[in-house]
């Protein structure tokens, strides 16, 4: 089977409703969350992509049931630490990040320890972000230089921690959270602000959990040892699938375009606020709250006259996986655009600040470098016509997906590798380009 796609031409103006597909971050702490209720927890709409199914898996390895009855997920979950693990149990969690760092604040308490791997890019990454709280619980964790494999033996003797979390990360917050959870008294976690699903989640369940909410830092109280009950979710769509066709629509000429049931929950729409300031006019339609979770349909309408920007920091970790193409827009946009401290991004699936910088410099964009600092120089009569062939990116969703909408809005010749990296968060986002009129062979 061929796994890359050849894109030769523009789109041709649009105007289309879509859905994307669904919220990986919620996706993934619904079913983890279910894994540790009591009864038979329903989840509908959940992504099936990669990721997603790595943690059914995962869940299924430690002993937790589920199955898919209609549209919904049904997990059989036993309370808190209700995982039934034998012994030699590995756990495999395949690309993602999430399912890896999450898990480990599940495995706390388990009677055999466990071993987790992950594929080449995830075998690559930093564990030290959790390793380091998860020891101060009573935990003991082997690996080597803080990469996979890493095996966890649980213990009974946990005793909760006081964290300062200064990364702002989502993954190391959660896990900790995670980890509260089967822990006696009460863990108090002083986090930069990040997305706060497993927190809205967990409200919602009625645990207790507490947080005070100051400017940059969230001071968050979990009381451990609480049991809940099993629960219905419905997953809503994914800000960070819709970014790919916000920009598709921005850039193209005369289109249109609304993105229905989309999750903008203020720790996830950097992007929105980024491009606005940027002159993108992008309107929020129908908000609704679900569970604690903002939730609206995206309209945007394609835009010539876009300015650079100076992006505020502070919005970093509400649009951390969208800067690949955001600096696309900045690409396109009038002036030079500055972003800082984006070291995180060398953080992720694959090293995604330098391989931002090589990508661009490849269609011949000029990306200055200060440290985790870049500025674009952007150009709105940008057009693309010679041949690039995109291989090589360690098979990062986001690289994929940023080449298809460069080709679809630049032009240029393009040969794109590593197709099946779509299926990692958004296994359907070729059909819905073929839908709204891409031609991709
Ligand atoms: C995620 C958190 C972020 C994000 C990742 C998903 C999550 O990672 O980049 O794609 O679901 O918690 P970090 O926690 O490393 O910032």
């Amino acid at each position: 089977m061929t796994n890359h796609i050849f894109i030769n031409n523009k789109i041709k103006s649009f105007k289309e409703e879509i859905n994307v597909s669904s919220d990986k971050s919620i996706s993934i702490r619904s079913i983890l969350l279910a894994s540790q209720a009591v009864g038979k927890s329903k989840i509908f709409n959940l992504l099936e992509s990669e990721d997603v199914l790595n943690t059914l898996k995962t869940i299924k390895k430690l002993g937790i049931n589920y199955e898919k009855l209609g549209k919904a997920y049904c997990i059989d979950g036993f309370g808190l630490n209700g995982f039934n693990i034998k012994k030699n149990t590995t756990i495999n969690a395949g690309n993602s990040g999430t399912l890896a760092r999450l898990i480990l604040g599940l495995l706390v308490k388990t009677r055999h320890k466990v071993k987790l791997i992950g594929d080449n890019s995830l075998s690559k990454r930093d564990f030290s972000r959790v390793i380091k709280p998860l020891e101060l619980f009573g935990v003991k964790i082997k690996s080597k230089k803080n990469r996979l494999p890493i095996e966890i033996s649980g213990t009974d003797f946990l005793r909760p921690i006081k964290y300062e979390e200064n990364i702002g990360s989502a993954q190391v917050k959660s896990c900790i959270i995670l980890a509260a959870l089967n822990t006696p008294g009460i863990t108090i976690l002083n986090s930069i602000k990040s997305r706060n699903h497993t927190e809205l989640m967990l409200k919602f369940l009625n645990y207790p959990i507490k947080i005070q909410s100051k400017k940059n830092k969230d001071k968050i109280f979990v009381s451990g040892l609480n049991q809940f009950k099993a629960f219905k979710y419905n997953v809503p769509g994914d800000i960070s699938s819709a970014s790919f066709f916000i920009v598709l629509t921005l850039l193209s000429n005369n289109s249109q375009i609304l993105i229905k049931n989309i999750n903008i929950n203020p720790s996830r729409n950097g992007i929105i606020k980024i491009l606005n300031q940027m002159g993108a006019n992008i309107k929020l339609k129908n908000k609704i709250n679900y569970k604690g979770e903002e939730i609206a349909n995206i309209y945007v309408k394609s835009n010539k006259n876009l300015n650079s920007v100076n992006c505020p920091p502070k919005l970093n970790s509400a649009a951390i996986d969208e800067f690949l193409i955001i600096f696309l827009v900045a690409a396109k946009a009038k002036g030079i655009s500055k972003f800082k401290n984006l070291g995180e991004m060398n953080k992720k699936e694959s090293k995604r600040l330098d391989l931002a910088i090589k990508f661009f410099n490849l269609i011949g964009v000029k990306v200055e470098r200060f440290k985790d600092n870049i500025n674009i120089h952007g150009n709105p009569n940008l057009t693309l016509s010679d041949s690039f062939e995109i291989k090589n990116f360690l098979k990062d969703h986001r690289i994929f997906f940023l080449s298809c909408i460069t080709a679809l809005t630049l032009g240029g010749k393009w040969k794109i590798n590593d197709k099946d990296a779509i299926n990692t968060s958004f296994p359907n986002f070729l059909k819905i380009l073929n839908k709204i009129g891409a031609k991709i062979n």
